[in-house]
């Protein structure tokens, strides 16, 4: 009987569990016996494994987070990697099914070339894997960008403000341009373009001298601002951005007397229950890669083309961050 070992590796999102309880299902249809490993890779290597069941992943679609537990911890040193491969050998586990992002990545390129099979489902907000259109949790993350800015209209219209966003997804500029976009955001900034000073500073003041005193501004977490902004402000470099911001616009903007107030959404854009997207292309990714091992298609990451599942065989590229596309991002100019 084959068997897989799912394990989620690095960030948690929300989809995690449409995956798991996915995988199970699937599992126990062909026949497969499936394990869940407790906190990522960490805990795969202190043998925190159980086998799973249909009853074991009953009532958990809709729930935020993963029921199996996660951790940054990747098994890149040749003593963890020796150490993995035995665990794999003890528990006879055919493949390791790893629900992650980037550091999902870098673990199952490195266990490949030990010899560790995996199959790979993306699963982070930030949505910046090369090899896939969407990833897990992506679309909930969006969400509530979105949810937020509708909120925070409210005071930015009655107070006549510029609210400043602060969303995660650096450095790819997903979760920034898509949320923004979704919510009406008035300008955004991230890692994915330079910010063009003047066309900011035009924007806001030319809002507050048009009907609309306010603006919604998203600044991407630990974007770099141009040294400008700091110097002309007269401030420290320390300040993080979404706040040097604010400060650069209201000296800026003296003699429109621009006030501005700010919002971390912070891991608010990373857990609660996962939206229909991600539930779907949880489920859709996690059969398909049962399927795989069942077909021992192993050393694949699936991926989504549009709404179409996708097997794309493991390469160096998989580790490159993928940035918003283009279009995206001028579909959302056309709102400044
Ligand atoms: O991987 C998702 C992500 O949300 C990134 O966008 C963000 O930079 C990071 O997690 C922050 O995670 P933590 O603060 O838990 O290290």
């Amino acid at each position: 009987m084959k068997r897989i070992a799912v394990l989620c590796v690095g960030n948690d999102c929300p989809g995690l569990n449409a995956a798991i309880r996915a995988a199970t299902v699937k599992a126990s249809e062909l026949n497969i016996e499936i394990l869940g490993v407790k906190d990522g890779f960490e805990g795969f290597l202190s043998g925190k494994i159980e086998v799973m069941t249909r009853n074991t992943v009953s009532g958990i679609l809709h729930k935020g987070g993963t029921i199996l537990g996660t951790s940054l911890f990747l098994p890149v040193n040749e003593e963890d990697i020796v150490q993995v491969a035995e665990k794999v050998e003890q528990y006879s586990i055919t493949c390791l099914l790893i629900l992650g992002g980037r550091l999902g990545v870098r673990a199952a390129l490195k266990l490949m070339q030990s010899g560790v099979p995996s199959v790979l489902v993306p699963a982070t907000i930030d949505n910046d894997l090369s090899f896939s259109d969407f990833s897990i949790g992506f679309f909930t993350a969006v969400e509530h960008v979105k949810d937020a800015l509708d909120i925070l209209h409210a005071t930015a219209e009655s107070h006549h403000r510029v609210m400043i966003v602060e969303t995660m997804g650096k450095p790819g500029g997903w979760i920034a341009v898509v949320g923004g976009l979704a919510g009406g955001a008035d300008y955004i900034i991230t890692s994915a373009e330079p910010l063009d000073i003047q066309e900011l500073l035009k924007k806001i003041r030319s809002r507050y001298e048009s009907q609309k005193r306010f603006s919604l501004v998203i600044v991407e977490n630990d974007v770099n601002l141009p040294g400008e902004i700091y110097q002309l402000a007269n401030m420290d470099s320390h300040i993080p951005p979404a706040e040097a911001i604010g400060e650069f616009l209201e000296k800026q903007l003296k003699d429109i007397n621009m006030e501005w107030r700010y919002t971390n959404l912070g891991y608010l854009q990373r857990g609660g229950s996962p939206v229909s997207m991600d539930r779907l292309i949880a489920i859709q990714m996690a059969t398909r890669a049962v399927e795989m091992v069942k077909a021992a298609r192993v050393y694949h990451a699936v991926g989504m083309k549009g709404l179409t599942v996708t097997e794309v065989p493991y390469s160096d590229t998989m580790i490159n961050v993928r940035t918003v596309e283009e279009h995206l991002k001028n579909l959302a100019k056309l709102f400044y």
